[in-house]
């Protein structure tokens, strides 16, 4: 035909139209993800595009500068008041006249992509559950008695073409009043996830929604919930924030939680409610720090270990706690802010608890596999997310194994005699002179180790406070290097080991790391307790990891990679002095930071991602920890620094 060639860039998607037709329509037609909330009309401005001139000989093309229509009024309109940058047109009005190239900026496109930062991360490709339209809904007359939700479906019908959508009564409710506040204009939220059967009207704004479209990706922890406030257009994080689980006071680690439940009637439900309440506190925080309207936030998507998981949902988490540690249910949840009794949030907000993999291992391990994608990967890769409970997955593309591993809260620097958590203050690297036992470190906050100049005043804000996870971690390793720890994790006298830091304590020696008592401040040592707590949580680790490898049948794994937002601090290196993970080649040894709150994000921006969750959980094999002799065999072995029985070669090195 002789009508104009349109090619769109980057997806080189073409085709002819007709003089006269829009941008966005012959984008629609094709199939180009350009987006559009006002549905043409050319107020939301969603749909911008970059045309191109000249000679494009890859694609055939020259482009002359009349190739678009002029600016139309409502384009104008929309650049006087608005403005656009240099070279935009909006999509929607902007008509073809002749051949031309139309670039599509990423903002422009619906499902772009977000880069992430971690160097071994996958990308996320957007493809929310949630999408704004705006209607322009009939008014109510007198001939026409029709009710104000079948004329928005018409709307919808007429306008977006979408035929049928599903609506819960407190949404009818509320429609009435937006529609008549809008003068009949309103921008409805309709979700639709991997499992919906429709979309389902979940919110409504008088007139244009402007506001944006937001949800949060939540990390609930034993120790600590984490969220991550997300526009659910861009992808983008705007704000993370952290809060402390209350559940701590029923408990520190998952157990004696499920025992507070089996010893105290209503414990259950008295953990269920604090948990929803600092949720619903940490929700109210972030959105303030972003100045982001509750109203605007519209899904969560929650991991969690299983313990978590029940307490979260109202479910008594008794079962967990002894053979065959049955879950209510393994597969994902989906319900709604009021469901959870959220009370911050929209009502109809939309929450997705990705799957659990088994009784112990939790929705957080599923997210740290669809996050990291051992199941994707060529060399066998063991990926270790480190927290009061390990998160263990082994594999390659032929097999994925996962188990947790109670590893107790010493390596968030909890049980430990001058343990913090990370914060200014914090000493979160050591060093030990070989030869001279003499420590030096560093502290949370400042650059400078303790023997650099200008240490005191750098540190002087802060003070030094005590010793983080990693701060421990490495302290424990170089003592063992320097001969101040012996294999079997006894801190020797100062006689022995040749330094008056090695002083007596009861019966056992501890190690003084720093003396503040002069500035008024702690004496930092690391005790034979200390030690001990660090012994039965690495051991815990490595035995997990270990039990994974004989049932795979290997002796050596390819790569290790140490996720969690404490993980991401370890030092590869310290963590193999200790033997808290197999012997590697330290380069093999990566952090993927936060993976099970990556895996949140990805399941919240991408409905495909739900669906492959919940298909790679199914095919994972679950190892059980707690009822494997060889667990046992391998936490006792595993207790020695590095390891009684096995070889760690790679450190020789
Ligand atoms: Fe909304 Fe073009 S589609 S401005």
């Amino acid at each position: 035909s002789n009508d104009p060639l349109v090619v769109f860039t980057p997806s080189g998607k073409r085709g002819r139209f007709p003089v006269g037709t829009p941008i966005l329509t012959a984008a629609q037609q094709l199939g180009v993800d350009l987006d559009s909330v006002c549905g043409g009309r050319g107020i939301c401005s969603k749909c911008q595009i970059t045309p191109s001139f000249g000679e494009f000989s890859k694609h055939g093309v020259t482009v002359h500068a009349d190739a678009l229509s002029e600016w139309n009024v409502v384009e104008e309109r929309y650049k006087s008041k608005r403005g656009l940058k240099a070279g935009r047109r909006l999509g929607c009005q902007a008509k073809v006249m002749g051949d031309v190239v139309i670039d599509v900026p990423p903002e422009s496109q619906v499902h772009r992509q977000v880069v992430r930062k971690a160097a071994s991360a996958r990308a996320i490709q957007m493809d929310p559950a949630v999408r704004l339209y705006y209607l322009e809904v009939d008014e109510p007359d007198m001939h026409e008695p029709t009710g104000d939700l079948e004329r928005l479906k018409r709307a919808l019908k007429a306008q977006w073409d979408i035929p049928e959508i599903s609506t819960e009564f407190s949404s009818i409710s509320l429609l009435q009043q937006k529609l008549r506040a809008g003068h009949w204009k309103i921008t409805v939220a309709l979700h639709k996830d991997h499992s919906s059967a429709l979309p389902k009207l979940i919110a409504a704004w008088p007139g244009l929604h402007e506001a944006g479209l937001y949800g949060l990706a939540i990390d609930l922890g034993s120790t600590t919930i984490a969220a991550h406030l997300t526009d659910l257009e861009t992808g983008l994080v705007v704000a993370s924030s952290g809060i402390m689980n209350p559940q701590i006071r029923f408990g520190e680690d998952l157990m004696s939680r499920v025992s507070y439940a089996m010893m105290n009637p209503g414990g259950d439900a008295e953990m269920t409610r604090a948990v929803r309440d600092a949720i619903d506190t940490l929700a109210q925080e972030i959105a303030a720090e972003a100045g982001v309207e509750m109203t605007s936030i519209l899904e969560l998507v929650f991991v969690c270990n299983p313990v978590m998981h029940h307490l979260l949902l109202g479910i008594d988490p008794v079962e967990l706690g002894q053979a065959p540690f049955a879950l209510a249910t393994s597969g994902s949840v989906r319900l709604t802010a009021r469901e959870l009794d959220l009370r911050s949030l929209p009502a109809a907000a939309q929450i997705y608890v990705l799957p659990c993999i088994a009784g112990h291992v939790g929705a957080d391990a599923a997210a740290v596999a669809l996050s990291e994608e051992p199941g994707k990967s060529d060399d066998l890769a063991l990926i270790v997310d480190v927290g009061t409970n390990a998160e263990i997955l082994l594999g390659d593309k032929t097999r994925v194994l996962a188990c947790s591993s109670p590893t107790g809260p010493a390596f968030e620097g909890a049980q430990i005699s001058s343990g913090q958590r990370a914060a200014p203050g914090a000493i979160e690297a050591v060093r030990i002179d070989p030869a001279t036992k003499e420590p030096r470190f560093r502290v949370i906050g400042s650059e400078r180790w303790s023997d650099d100049p200008g240490f005191a005043d750098a540190v002087a804000a802060t003070g030094i406070t005590g010793i983080c996870g990693s701060g421990i971690i490495e302290a424990v390793a170089e003592m063992r290097i320097a001969g101040i720890l012996d294999q079997s994790g006894l801190i020797g006298s100062a006689e022995q080991v040749g330094s008056p830091r090695c002083l007596p304590e009861g019966r056992t020696h501890a190690y003084m790391l720093h003396d503040a008592s002069a500035e008024g401040g702690p004496i930092i040592t690391v005790t034979q307790g200390d030690i001990r707590a660090i012994q039965l949580a690495k051991s815990a680790l490595y035995a997990g990891a270990r039990l994974l490898m004989d049932e795979r049948g290997i002796e050596k794994v390819d790569r290790v990679v140490l996720a969690g937002a404490f993980g991401a601090h370890i030092s590869p290196l310290h963590a193999m002095v200790l033997g808290m993970i197999p012997d590697v080649p330290l380069d093999k040894v990566t952090s993927a930071g936060n993976a099970a709150g990556t895996g949140a994000r990805i399941a919240l921006c991408n409905v495909a991602a739900r669906a492959e969750v919940e298909r790679m959980v199914g095919e994972i094999t679950k190892v059980e920890t707690a009822i494997e002799p060889r667990f046992q065999e391998h936490f006792v072995n595993a207790s020695a620094i590095p390891n009684a029985v096995e070889p760690f070669p790679e450190l020789a090195q």
